[in-house]
């Protein structure tokens, strides 16, 4: 039986309307700006590309010397903070030669953000994931697709339409959400395991992480890892999920941000490469063999569609190739980026005695006596979203992204031309004060409704943490479900307290927490 051809014949043509008014519903939204920026009139009045403001190249190595350890001003590690010291010596455009020949060019405007975001087309490309293209690229035997986070063009449509059906469903909050409770309690168990004299927990961070990963797995496959479990045995494989998901988010950031990328070249020769090229085929043999394995047990079960994990939904619409390619890209962007969101809006509640007494008051009155949570109380919890969403604005865990257009654009005046990578910088224009009035503070109340049901802050193009448009972040739901679960559950049992000043960040594909987190968890009376 030709089992991908079967699937794909399943699906349905309500899931292709759902799916088409998605797509509408990203570029429904009024414009902003009044101006046709690709119009023959715009683009031949702008001026020229050359002329945008930015650090001055030096002829053969560009503006690489900038980025030397110890002696350059910029930093590949910091590129966050080196975005904030750009915008603050050249203003909202800039363009940066990297080496002759090769711009990028920065954005920190939202207007000139929204112009980009409006006019990436049927097929939005973003240069990004370049080491995970290229080791898929490598093995078409083994992998169908080089993914949704790593593809362009016509390949990532293709299975970005048929996965979006299975992952933004909103029926997933359902599904999961009982699940989702019992993983969160079971983290709170372990902060009180793990808690000491001094209330803090020590390497918080990695039980988030475990959290993470044990969350996302169940929901792919329905399936309890035992990450969190207290006595995990060396040779069992949640251990060996932990360390190899670790391995993965530590090879893919040296591969990507690499100076001297060899890989690219002659990828037998980089030792980083092969050891990414080992620990992605483990994820994707293990996806695959579970897929395998359930095709025969799910024809006898006849499961409701609505009990599914989430790996056989995606097999309704993909082939069992391209479903396990999702589900590592699932584990490879939803795993440190759900954690360490939840360990900054911990810090600015802690930071914030006030917001987090009136989220501990909203948690208790909408679910009284340590319930636990559901779907219809998510819906009467504003301010545990709104608690979320300032967080995502001051201390983001992706600092942006990027696009590169298939056609000339004029932006803040200037001819951009087609193929130039452009990046798209939140974590600049989310903290600036022309965007958010008291930008530097964390005030949650700026996100909810007034009376009449008015947004108090309107949705800008200053701050898309989840993205914008047919590329957004696929996982948006899923973020939702884990992150507020886990926030409610904490929020009954505990009063966050922080001793930790400053923290040491490094942009590692996502903004990664590097010092140690010293929360104190103070049990409620
Ligand atoms: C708080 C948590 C998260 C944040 C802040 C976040 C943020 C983002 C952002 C900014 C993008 C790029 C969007 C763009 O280029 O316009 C993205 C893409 C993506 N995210 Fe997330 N994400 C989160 C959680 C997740 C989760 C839980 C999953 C999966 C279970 C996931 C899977 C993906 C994938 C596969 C893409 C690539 C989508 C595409 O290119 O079509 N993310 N995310």
């Amino acid at each position: 039986m030709n089992i991908s051809k079967n699937i794909l014949l399943r699906s349905s043509r309500s899931d292709s309307v759902e799916l088409l008014a998605f797509f509408k519903s990203c570029i429904r939204k009024q414009s902003t700006y009044v101006f046709d920026p690709v119009s023959p009139e715009a683009l031949n009045n702008a001026r020229p590309f050359e002329e945008i403001p930015g650090p001055k190249a030096l002829p053969l190595i560009g503006n690489l010397h900038r980025y030397l350890p110890i002696t350059g001003e910029y930093s590949k590690e910091k590129w966050h903070e080196t975005q904030r010291k750009k915008f603050k010596e050249f203003g909202p455009i800039i363009r940066e030669v990297i080496v002759p020949g090769y711009n990028m060019l920065h954005l920190y405007d939202p207007k000139d953000m929204e112009i980009v975001s409006r006019n990436e087309g049927r097929y939005p490309r973003r240069d990004f994931f370049l080491g995970m293209r290229a080791l898929r690229e490598e093995n078409p035997h083994l992998c169908s697709t080089v993914g949704v986070a790593a593809g362009n063009g016509e390949d990532w449509y293709r299975i970005r339409s048929r996965s979006q059906k299975a992952m933004m469903r909103p029926q997933i909050m359902k599904t999961y959400l009982p699940q989702m409770n019992l993983i969160a309690d079971d983290l709170i168990r372990r902060i009180r395991l793990l808690r000491q004299p001094n209330h803090q927990v020590p390497k918080f961070m990695d039980e988030l992480f475990k959290w993470a990963l044990e969350s996302v797995t169940y929901i792919l496959f329905k399936q309890r890892m035992g990450c969190l479990a207290d006595d995990i045995s060396p040779d069992s494989q949640a251990k060996k999920y932990i360390q190899y998901v670790n391995d993965f988010f530590r090879l893919s950031a040296k591969v990507e941000l690499s100076s001297v990328p060899i890989w690219r070249v002659l990828p037998s020769l980089s030792p980083s490469f092969q050891q990414l090229k080992k620990v992605h085929d483990f994820f994707f043999e293990s996806a695959l063999q579970y897929v395998n394995a359930r095709m025969g047990e799910r024809q006898k079960l006849n499961e409701d569609d609505n009990e599914l994990p989430l790996i056989e939904l995606l097999l309704k619409y993909c082939s069992p190739r391209d479903a396990s390619v999702m589900a590592v890209d699932a584990m490879a962007a939803g795993i440190d980026t759900t954690s360490l969101s939840v360990a900054y809006v911990l810090r600015n509640l802690a930071a914030n005695p006030d917001c987090q007494k009136r989220l501990q008051d909203e948690v208790d009155r909408v679910l009284p006596d340590g319930k636990p949570l559901t779907v219809q109380a998510m819906e009467q919890m504003p301010y545990l979203r709104a608690c979320v969403k300032e967080s995502m604005r001051l201390s983001p865990t992706v600092q942006g992204t990027s696009r590169t257009l298939d056609k000339d654009i004029v932006l803040s005046g200037y001819r951009v031309p087609a193929n130039t990578l452009i990046t798209l910088n939140y974590y600049v224009s989310s903290v600036q004060e022309s965007n958010f009035p008291n930008a530097k503070k964390y005030i949650p109340e700026r996100w909810l409704r007034t009376e009449s049901g008015a947004p108090t802050t309107p949705d800008s193009f200053a701050f898309q943490p989840f993205g914008f448009g047919p590329r957004m972040c696929i996982g948006r739901r899923i973020a939702d479900l884990e992150m507020l679960t886990l926030l409610t559950k904490v929020m009954q049992n505990f009063w966050i307290e922080n001793r930790s000043q400053e923290l040491d960040i490094n942009f590692q594909l996502v903004l990664m927490i590097k010092s140690p987190l010293r929360y104190e968890f103070h049990e409620r009376r």
